[in-house]
């Protein structure tokens, strides 16, 4: 796909991996418009991208959990660019906790931001792809949904991406016949905050995960193919364990 011209909305794309897609898609030619909840990390993630590439950048404050930013993000997006090419779903939180230990609010927070934040902004952007029977869905997922049993202490967060899953697995066979493509990103532990709130994650572990670039070069992949096929899902996992703990201890991975 030519990305120059291109309107691309971006989710959680004030640091980490969103971040990350925004600035490598920003080279090359495309508008972004980068959604997160602070407003000053967003300005100044929005100005740095706009200082380096040149193309039109929009950020909005908006919580995915929440349906009625949802809507004022999609409303914005058409406003501001006219229709929108590439939906990037990516914003999400991580919790680490023993199952009995997690508390209720933080189940329902991820339930809202790791799962209905991804499927109702889609449901938002689709009917106008619909419509101009072309556009690409890109979800930022997770390696962990690959893990059977699930990560010890992750069975929320897994859980819910493991739904998600199979929601897109579904959805590219439904939009496929509208001409629009759903692509998952599998992407293993990777170096961002979000890895920095890891319980017993050691600085040496840390030092050696995955940098959010391995992701990006997913979704360029995604995005790149031939307008006749798509990747349905990408997985980018870390190639060196023991260094994926604590999220998926090695012995896990041995069982396997
Ligand atoms: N890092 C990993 O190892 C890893 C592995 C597999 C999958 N993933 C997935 O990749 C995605 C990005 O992860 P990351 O590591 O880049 O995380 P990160 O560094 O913590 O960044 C998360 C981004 O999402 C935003 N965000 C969080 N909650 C939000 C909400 N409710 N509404 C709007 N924006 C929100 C954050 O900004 P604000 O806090 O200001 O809102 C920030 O811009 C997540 O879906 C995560 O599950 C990450």
């Amino acid at each position: 796909m030519e990305l120059k011209g291109k309107n691309v909305l971006i989710t959680g794309a004030s640091k980490g991996i969103g971040k990350a897609v925004a600035m490598r898609l920003a080279e090359n030619g495309a508008n972004v418009l980068i959604a997160a909840r602070t407003q000053s990390v967003l300005d100044e993630t929005a100005k740095e991208i706009a200082d380096k590439t040149g193309v039109k950048v929009v950020g909005v404050a908006a919580d995915v959990s929440k349906l009625e930013d949802l809507q004022r993000l999609s409303d914005t997006a058409n406003k501001e660019f006219g229709q929108v090419d590439i939906l990037i779903n990516n914003a999400g939180v991580s919790s680490q906790y023993p199952f009995d230990k997690q508390p209720l609010e933080d189940i329902e927070r991820l339930a809202h931001t790791n799962y209905l934040g991804y499927v109702r902004l889609i449901r938002l952007v689709i009917p106008q792809m619909i419509e101009r029977k072309s556009g690409s869905i890109i979800n930022m997922v997770s390696g962990s949904t690959l893990c059977d049993p699930l990560p010890k202490n992750f069975i929320t967060y897994s859980s819910l991406k493991v739904g998600l899953r199979a929601f897109l697995k579904g959805l590219f066979w439904e939009m496929r016949d509208h001409g629009i493509k759903v692509t998952s990103i599998l992407p293993g532990v990777v170096d961002t905050e979000l890895t920095d709130k890891l319980q017993d994650i050691t600085k040496e572990q840390k030092d050696r995960l995955m940098s959010a670039d391995a992701v990006v070069d997913m979704v360029m992949y995604a995005l790149s193919v031939p307008q006749n096929v798509c990747p349905l899902e990408l997985a980018v996992i870390n190639q060196q364990t023991p260094w994926t703990k604590p999220v998926i201890d090695y012995a896990q991975e041995q069982a396997k």
